[in-house]
C-alpha cells in the first residue's frame, strides 16, 4: 500500500512520513545494519543482516503493491531517521487479521515521539 507523504512537526522538527521508493533500498539495507548495533531489542545482529539489493527492492514492491501491508518510512529536518512496515501474516479469511509490525528508528531519533507518530498515524 502506498502511504501518501504526510508533513508533521514534533517541536521544532519538521517529520514528513512516506512509502519507500525502490532507489533506496541499499539506505534501507545501510540502516537495518546500524540499528541492529544500536540497540538489543532487535532481532539480529548486524552481521546477520544478509538482505541484498534485490531482496530490498522485493521487500519495498511487496509492500507498495500489497493492498493489506505497508512501509513507512520517516525523514526528519530531511534526514532518513527509520521505518515502520506492516505485514500480513494470514492468507486464511480466519487468519487475515494477523500481521507482523515492525519499528526502528536510528538512536538519535528516538525518544521525542516519532515512534508514537508513525504508529498512531
Ligand atoms: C521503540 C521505538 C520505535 C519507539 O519510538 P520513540 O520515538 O523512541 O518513542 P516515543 O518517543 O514516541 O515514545 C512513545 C512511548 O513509548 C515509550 N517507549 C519508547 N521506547 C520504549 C521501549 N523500548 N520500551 C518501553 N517503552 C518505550 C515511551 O516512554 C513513550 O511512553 P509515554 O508516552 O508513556 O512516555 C524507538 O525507540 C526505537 O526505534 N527503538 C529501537 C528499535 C526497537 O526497539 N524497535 C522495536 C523492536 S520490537
Amino acid at each position: 500500500m502506498i502511504f501518501d507523504e504526510e508533513k508533521y512537526t514534533l517541536g521544532e522538527r519538521n517529520i514528513i512520513l512516506r512509502s519507500a521508493h525502490e532507489d533506496e533500498a541499499d539506505m534501507l539495507i545501510d540502516y537495518l545494519k546500524t540499528v541492529c548495533g544500536e540497540t538489543n531489542f532487535l532481532l539480529v545482529n548486524p552481521d546477520e543482516v544478509k538482505y541484498t539489493t534485490e531482496d530490498e527492492i522485493k521487500f519495498i514492491k511487496h509492500h507498495n503493491e500489497a493492498d493489506d501491508s505497508m512501509v513507512m518510512l520517516a525523514f526528519v529536518d530531511g534526514v532518513y531517521a527509520g521505518n515502520c512496515s506492516f505485514t500480513t501474516r494470514g492468507s486464511s479469511r480466519r487468519a487475515r487479521h494477523r500481521a507482523d509490525i515492525g519499528i526502528a528508528l536510528f538512536q538519535r531519533y528516538t525518544g521525542f515521539g516519532l515512534g508514537r507518530l508513525m504508529l498512531e498515524d
